[in-house]
């Protein structure tokens, strides 16, 4: 390898690796680098043969690996792949875009969460407040600290956190309460800020399926003291498979960044050394020990590319969702979720699709079934967390918290699921809304 591909063009002074300018040797690349040959597998992996035109197929691959026999000769190969100038690009356009101060992308939303959870004081026996009715991520890290997970009822009409039960369910250990806005549709968010405000309380919003989405004129995930998206291949766009992003307004968010890298903080130096290691400050002030969540290069570079195209992404979901809405209309066993304005718009996530169970011989499940029947994917909707083994076996009793959140219940097993909204062309919807109707309406009383 030729020694101009050694160097760095402009080594990132935020890490210590890469400032070594003008160094005859550089510490700018510790691992192996990629090569032609490995590139090709990438574009190869994004792009595999459809079977249908092997010929062509092979010739345009021929063609991209000269091209990339050439590109590697006349250029370098990348020698930082993780935390660099991509990272930083992309939480500058989230920062730009979403209009926070503080943004940082991670490997995943889960770890995201564990940040703001760490930062918003929640320790071992202190309670925080979720919907029942989500993904196991919400609760994974009070889970693992031994915190504990209250499970508030839902709002039939958002599918996310009922207001008045957070209420009810609010004790002197509460410590966060965590919207979750289900499939892209918001969460009645001003009764909770004002709940949080009354009792002192931190909001951490799950908005891993609202990026784009808004509640009042304002960007969902961005109106509590914490909020994150996720990026994970299922989500409205991705970074290659897993990316989260974590935002906030509060000052607490200036740690972000030594929160994501095991708490190493380039602001200090221990004697003879390069950095310090420090804890993190709680908003009590309290220490709380850093985990790794990095993001690598190329999941940033992922998520900018498919960010910058969000606005055209969210508009081809919502002309489905319309679709389904404007299908569904005359037919009053199906509930038709809460409609867009100017001011309040979902990500169009999933399609939540309700039923009127009281008017069907029959509920969701039997909905499903025939579904899944006439070739309509039974997307693996979001069930009630406290179902779930591990919460028995953590020493939660399922029955009990069961009682406390009776329109969970409801819903859960007789009234919702989600249909897919992800690009689906013309034909599809259109059969996926005439199934759904042929369907409701054969259970009829
Ligand atoms: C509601 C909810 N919260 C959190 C997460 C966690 O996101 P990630 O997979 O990026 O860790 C997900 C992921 O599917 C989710 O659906």
């Amino acid at each position: 390898m030729s020694s101009n591909r050694e160097k760095p063009k402009k080594p990132n002074p935020g890490d210590f690796r890469y400032a070594v300018e003008g160094a005859r040797i550089p510490w700018h690349a510790v691992g192996e680098r990629y090569n032609p040959s490995d590139a090709l597998a990438v574009v190869k992996f994004l792009f595999p043969p459809s079977g249908e035109n092997d010929a062509a197929y092979g010739e345009a691959l021929g063609e991209i690996g000269r091209g990339l026999e050439g590109l590697f000769a006349a250029g370098r190969s990348a020698s930082k792949l993780t935390l660099g100038r991509e990272v930083e690009k992309a939480e500058e356009l989230a920062r730009e875009q979403l209009g926070v101060k503080y943004a940082s992308f991670t490997c995943n939303w889960t770890t995201g969460m564990e940040t703001a959870y760490k930062l918003g004081g929640v320790g071992p026996g202190d309670e925080v407040i979720v919907p029942a009715l989500t993904f196991i991520a919400t609760v994974a890290y009070p889970l693992m600290i031994g915190a504990k997970v209250v499970f508030a009822d839902i709002d039939p009409d958002t599918l996310g956190l009922d207001p008045a039960d957070v209420a009810r369910k609010i004790t002197p250990r509460t410590r966060m309460i965590v919207p979750v806005h289900l499939g892209g549709y918001a969460c009645d968010m001003d009764p909770i800020m004002q709940l949080a405000g009354e009792h002192d309380i931190f909001v951490q919003e799950d908005a891993a399926h609202a990026l784009g989405a808004t509640y009042k004129g304002r960007q969902l995930g961005t109106i509590g003291h914490f909020g994150g998206y996720s990026f994970h291949e299922v989500k409205n766009i991705n970074s290659f498979g897993e990316g989260g992003l974590l935002v906030s307004n509060h000052e607490l968010g200036k740690q972000f960044g030594k929160a994501r890298f095991l708490g190493l903080d380039f602001t200090k130096r221990i004697p003879d050394w390069l950095y310090d290691v420090t804890a993190l400050d709680d908003r009590f002030g309290r220490p709380q020990i850093a985990s790794n969540s990095s993001a690598t290069e190329l999941q940033a570079l992922g998520f900018r590319l498919q960010f910058e195209r969000l606005p055209e992404i969210i508009a081809s979901r919502r002309r489905n969702a319309e679709f389904l809405c404007a299908s569904f209309a005359a037919e009053p066993a199906i509930i038709l979720p809460p409609q867009d304005t100017a001011e309040t718009a979902s990500s169009h996530h999933l399609f939540p699709l309700r039923i009127d169970a009281g008017a069907l011989n029959g509920d969701i499940q039997s909905v499903k079934f025939k579904l899944k029947e006439k070739g309509v994917t039974e997307i693996a909707h979001f069930g009630p967390l406290y179902k779930f083994e591990i919460l028995r076996q953590l020493g939660y009793e399922q029955k009990s918290i069961a009682a406390t959140c009776p329109r969970t219940e409801e819903m859960f097993r007789h009234g919702y699921t989600h249909l897919p909204l992800y690009p689906l062309d013309d034909e599809q919807v259109a059969y996926m809304a005439e199934t759904v109707l042929e369907t409701v309406r054969a259970l009829k009383r």
